[in-house]
């Protein structure tokens, strides 16, 4: 059992700043002691480089600073690839939500067929034509499956890096118009946030772990903080009101540790400038060691 923690301090796929520091936070908030408590060996590989935005200009406004997140998403992909060959499981720290397009595409190429259950007030499927921020961690989802710009959707060397049926999109509430049409679409599992209040998170988990493990070799959990009801995780740039509660997000990650099927994990959309003394990023550490195991006795 051995784990591999991964920052990725982007901040320039979202329009509030400071999510570069969500890695950071996360770290203090005790997440190596945390998972050497339930018996894993933690190698700490520290963050890849990220140039800071004083640094660059906006080059598109439909695309804000794709240059740079598509040559940071191409490091990421065979370093990702790699530890999942040394036989950890990567836990990457954001970072905003762009990083998964690097992140998806590396642990897509160790497998081969992978799942995806992503976590989200927002569907992340907006592309330069839909988006109506430019911003692209609005697009991470869409890219991984195939839709939007080219030079996106090909990090990592293929395209589409997930069969549609094998990813889960749960916990929706805040979805652009034009985006929606694409989410349809492209054929992926939608559970909305009225659909967990009516069934019940056990049930939806349990139809999420399904789809992403049918004739696939393993899950990749991308988990934005914003899934979760401001109230509980004020520490995100893009709240939502209504979201899931502290302990269907536990729930869920507990679920997913049972299913035995995670292969790599992250936690995305920290913001400590916006955070209530770090509650945010405590929060994100205790479900990360649920989703690697942890039981209450
Ligand atoms: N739908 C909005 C946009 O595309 C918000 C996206 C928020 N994404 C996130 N990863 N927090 O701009
Ligand atoms: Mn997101
Ligand atoms: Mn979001
Ligand atoms: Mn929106």
């Amino acid at each position: 059992m051995k784990v591999k923690v991964l920052g990725i301090p982007v901040d320039l796929g979202a329009n509030r700043r400071g999510v570069d520091m969500g890695c950071s936070a996360i770290r203090y908030a005790n997440l190596q002691n945390g998972l050497e408590k339930i018996g894993y060996h933690v190698e700490d590989y520290g963050n890849l480089y990220v140039p800071n935005a004083e640094k660059i200009k906006i080059k598109k406004t439909s695309l804000k600073y794709a240059e740079e997140i598509i040559e940071v998403c191409e490091r990421t992909a065979p370093l990702i690839s790699k530890f999942m060959e040394e036989g950890f499981i990567p836990l990457i720290l954001g970072g905003d939500h762009s990083i998964s397009i690097g992140t998806i595409a590396g642990c897509s190429n160790a497998l081969g067929d992978v799942g995806i259950i992503w976590f989200d007030a927002h569907g992340d499927f907006n592309t330069e034509e839909t988006s109506p921020s430019g911003n692209i961690h609005g697009m991470s989802l869409g890219a991984s499956l195939g839709y939007g710009d080219e030079m996106l959707v090909k990090v990592g060397g293929k395209k589409g890096k997930a069969r549609p049926e094998n990813v889960a999109l749960i916990g929706v509430r805040d979805i652009d118009p034009k985006e929606a049409e694409l989410i349809k679409e492209s054929g992926i599992n939608v559970f909305t946030i009225e659909q967990i209040d009516f069934m019940g998170m056990r049930e939806i988990m349990e139809l999420a772990i399904n789809i992403a493990s049918n004739g696939t070799k393993g899950i990749h959990v991308s988990f934005d903080m914003d899934v979760i009801d401001p109230s509980v995780a004020p520490g995100v740039g893009t709240p939502v009101q209504g979201g899931i509660s502290y302990r269907e997000a536990h729930l869920a990650m507990e679920m997913v540790a049972n299913s035995k099927m995670l292969k790599c994990l992250e936690f995305v959309e920290v913001n400590p400038i916006l955070d209530n003394k770090n509650r945010t990023a405590e929060l994100a550490v205790s479900l990360a060691c649920s989703a690697l195991g942890k039981k209450i006795i």
